[in-house]
């Protein structure tokens, strides 16, 4: 893990393999540990960049606490950490979260982006029952800790049968989320809550975008997904057959070749 001191704390991220850089964005209140499969595969030919976002996994030293952040605020920690490796362009990767954080990021650095993939995220702001049902989450963090958060978030973010069968995989994320520190829950809960909407920049948006969804999906639904897609000028689209919104981690081999055929079709 290398680390970086960046706005006032300590960013860890990996810095693995040569080639055109591909940033990875983690989905929340996750850390770079989700896109494993990822970098296992993609290393070899290309340069993975994957941070921790502020709070998160092992970026929680020195991170600000008892206020919320926000989704520019991610996306300017990471074009501090793009100066720093002196990587002027990269293709953006971002899964849920990871996806609010890419439209904040090429709305405010669209020179620093070739290429945009969406995984199981949605361009809308919150609803009024959302953004509520994230004040309760974070009310329930303050009170009982980030296994608060493990509770309200786990079951959602598999396919049904893989919540059932995949028990490896809904441990790991389980004690993912359980050893998080909970000020960077909470501030991460507000910054999704308080996003603003990114649907009227979709068609804006001048690079090649792949959107990734999992037929399962049940925080972000394929069928959303798809009309995001079909409303960005230059879209691909692929349903990630046996999955949910976790799509990279739960069938990571069909996940991994939709990305490497966009990648390769790139010019
Ligand atoms: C995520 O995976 O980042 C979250 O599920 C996003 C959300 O709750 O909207």
């Amino acid at each position: 893990m290398n680390q970086l001191t960046i706005n006032g704390y300590t960013m860890a991220y990996r810095d693995e393999g040569t080639g055109e850089p591909l940033l990875l964005v983690h989905g929340f209140p996750l850390s770079g540990v989700m896109w494993n499969p990822q970098i296992e595969e993609f290393k070899r030919d290309y340069r993975l960049i994957v941070p921790d976002l502020r709070g998160l996994g092992q970026s929680a030293a020195g991170a600000p606490t008892d206020r919320f952040s926000s989704v520019d605020e991610y996306a300017d920690d990471l074009r501090t950490l793009l100066d720093t490796l002196g990587l002027a362009k990269v293709v953006f990767v971002g899964l849920s979260m990871g996806g609010y954080i890419a439209f904040a990021f090429y709305r405010r650095y669209p020179e620093r982006v070739r290429a945009l993939v969406l995984c199981d995220t949605r361009s809308e702001a919150d609803s009024e029952e959302t953004r509520q049902n994230r004040y309760k989450l974070i009310e329930a963090v303050r009170e009982r800790g980030a296994g608060a958060a493990a509770d309200m978030n786990i079951p959602k973010l598999f396919a049904p049968a893989a919540y059932l069968d995949r028990t490896d995989l809904v441990a790991q994320l389980a004690g993912l989320i359980e050893r998080t520190h909970a000020p960077g829950i909470i501030a991460a809960a507000g910054a999704l809550a308080e996003r603003p909407d990114s649907t009227p920049d979709l068609p804006h948006i001048a690079v090649p975008t792949l959107v990734v969804v999992g037929q399962y999906d049940q925080i972000t639904p394929a069928e959303g997904a798809r009309k995001m897609a079909q409303a960005i000028p230059d879209w691909q689209f692929s349903l990630v057959p046996h999955a949910g919104h976790m799509s990279n981690l739960e069938n990571p081999e069909f996940f991994n070749q939709a990305m490497l055929t966009f990648l390769k079709g790139l010019k």
